[in-house]
C-alpha cells in the first residue's frame, strides 16, 4: 500500500471550535492549517451547533489550504486520519464524516484517532527529518485541556495508561470559569496567564482539594473563587479592575500547584522520570515555568511542545494516524464518531 514518495498522511481535526487540516510525509509535517472561530466570544463559551456550522463552513478551504502548503496533489496521499472523538458530537460529524468521503473519493484507507492519544502524541510530531527531541517509552505525560486534566503513562505509542483524571471540572475549565466570573474574555487561559505575568502569585489563597491517589478535583476551588471574589466586590466594586494581575497570578498558582503535586507523586511512585506535558492549558507559561523548575530540582528529563501543538491541531492527529498506518490499523466506513470517551 505504500506509495512512492513514503507514507504520505492528510489530518484531519474538528473535535471542538478549530478546523484543523495537517499533512504529513512519513511522520514529518510539511503543513498545519488551523481555522479558529472567533463567533464564540460573544457568548463566553462555545455553543456546539455554532461550532458544528462553522467547521461546515471552513473544512474545505482549510484542507486545500493544508494540501497546497504542503506542495503535494491529493492523488499522492496515503491515507485520510481523522480524529473520532471525544468532542463535541456536531463538530466530529463534520471531520468524520469529510474524511470518510474525501478517502472514499481517492480509494485510500482512513484511520481513526482518539484526540486525547492525539495530545499525548503530539511530542512526536517531527519538523524536519533530523528532529529527535522526543521521549522515549515508558514517559508520564499530563494532559490538561479545556474538557481533561489526566496523568497518563505512556508505555507504547498505543498503550497508554491513565494513572488518575478529573472527577470533575477539568484544569482548563476552571480557568476559564473563573475567568469569565472576573468579566474577562473568552477563552480566558490566555488572558489569565498573560495578567498572570503581571500579578504577586502569593497575594490571595483559594481552596485546594484533599483528593486520594492522583486524581484532580477543580470544582471547590472554582466555588471558593466565585465566593471571595463576592465578598470581595461587595465592599469595594472595583475589586476585580484594581487586582486582577494578583487574582489571575494566585489563580493560576493554586491550578499549577494542584497540578504538579499530583504528578511529582506519580514520578516518586513510578520512577518514570521522563515527564511530558500536553493539551491546551500547556500553553500557560506558570505551568511551564513549574516544569523547568521540577527538572532543576528533581532532574526530570521535561518535555514541553511547541505553542502550535499545545491547542487542537491536526498535526497530531497525522502523527497518529502515521503510527497507525504502520500498524495497518484502519477504519472502517461505517465507524461512528464518539462525543466521550469509548476506548
Ligand atoms: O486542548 P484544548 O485546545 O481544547 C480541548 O480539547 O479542551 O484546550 C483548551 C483549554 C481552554 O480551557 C483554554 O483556556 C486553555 O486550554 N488554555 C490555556 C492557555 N491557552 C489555552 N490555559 C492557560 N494558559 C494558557 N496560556
Amino acid at each position: 500500500m505504500k506509495k512512492e514518495g513514503g507514507v504520505l498522511i492528510l489530518a484531519i481535526e474538528s473535535s471542538c471550535d478549530d478546523t484543523s487540516a495537517a499533512v504529513l510525509r512519513d511522520g514529518v509535517l510539511l503543513s498545519n492549517v488551523t481555522a479558529s472561530q472567533a463567533v464564540h466570544e460573544a457568548y463566553g463559551g462555545v455553543v456546539p451547533e455554532l461550532a458544528s456550522r462553522a467547521h461546515q463552513q471552513n473544512i474545505v478551504p482549510v484542507v486545500h489550504e493544508a494540501i497546497k502548503r504542503a506542495g503535494i496533489d491529493k492523488s499522492e496521499l496515503s491515507a485520510v486520519a481523522f480524529t473520532r472523538g471525544p468532542g463535541l458530537m456536531g463538530s466530529l460529524l463534520v471531520g468524520v464524516n469529510f474524511a470518510k468521503g474525501f478517502a472514499r473519493s481517492l480509494g485510500i484507507p482512513m484511520i481513526d484517532v482518539n484526540h486525547l492519544q492525539g495530545h499525548v502524541l503530539a511530542h512526536f510530531i517531527k519538523e524536519s527529518e533530523d528532529d529527535n527531541d522526543q521521549p522515549s517509552f515508558p514517559f508520564l505525560c499530563l494532559l490538561v485541556s479545556g474538557g481533561n486534566s489526566q496523568i497518563v503513562k505512556v508505555n507504547s505509542y498505543k498503550d497508554m495508561e491513565i494513572l488518575g483524571q478529573t472527577i470533575d471540572d477539568a484544569a482548563g475549565e476552571a480557568i476559564d470559569k473563573c475567568s469569565k466570573v472576573m468579566g474577562l474574555g473568552y477563552p480566558g487561559g490566555p488572558i489569565i496567564d498573560r495578567l498572570a505575568r503581571q500579578g504577586n502569585p502569593e497575594a490571595y489563597e483559594f481552596n485546594k482539594p484533599n483528593i486520594a491517589g492522583y486524581n484532580y478535583s477543580f470544582s471547590g476551588l472554582k466555588t471558593s473563587f466565585l465566593y471571595k471574589l463576592r465578598d470581595w466586590v461587595a465592599e469595594d466594586p472595583d475589586f476585580i479592575e484594581h487586582h486582577k494581575e494578583d487574582l489571575a497570578a494566585s489563580l493560576e498558582k493554586t491550578i499549577v500547584d494542584i497540578l504538579m503535586k499530583k504528578l511529582r507523586q506519580a514520578v516518586k511512585d513510578t520512577g518514570i522520570k521522563q515527564v511530558a506535558v500536553a493539551g491546551g492549558v500547556s500553553a500557560n507559561n506558570g505551568l511551564r515555568n513549574a516544569y523547568r523548575d521540577y527538572a532543576k530540582r528533581y532532574g526530570w528529563k521535561i518535555f514541553i511542545p511547541k505553542f502550535s501543538y499545545t491547542t487542537d491541531n491536526a498535526a497530531m492527529i497525522g502523527i497518529t494516524g502515521y503510527f497507525k498506518y504502520l500498524d495497518g490499523d484502519f477504519a472502517s466506513i461505517d465507524l461512528p464518531a464518539y462525543a466521550r470517551m469509548e476506548k
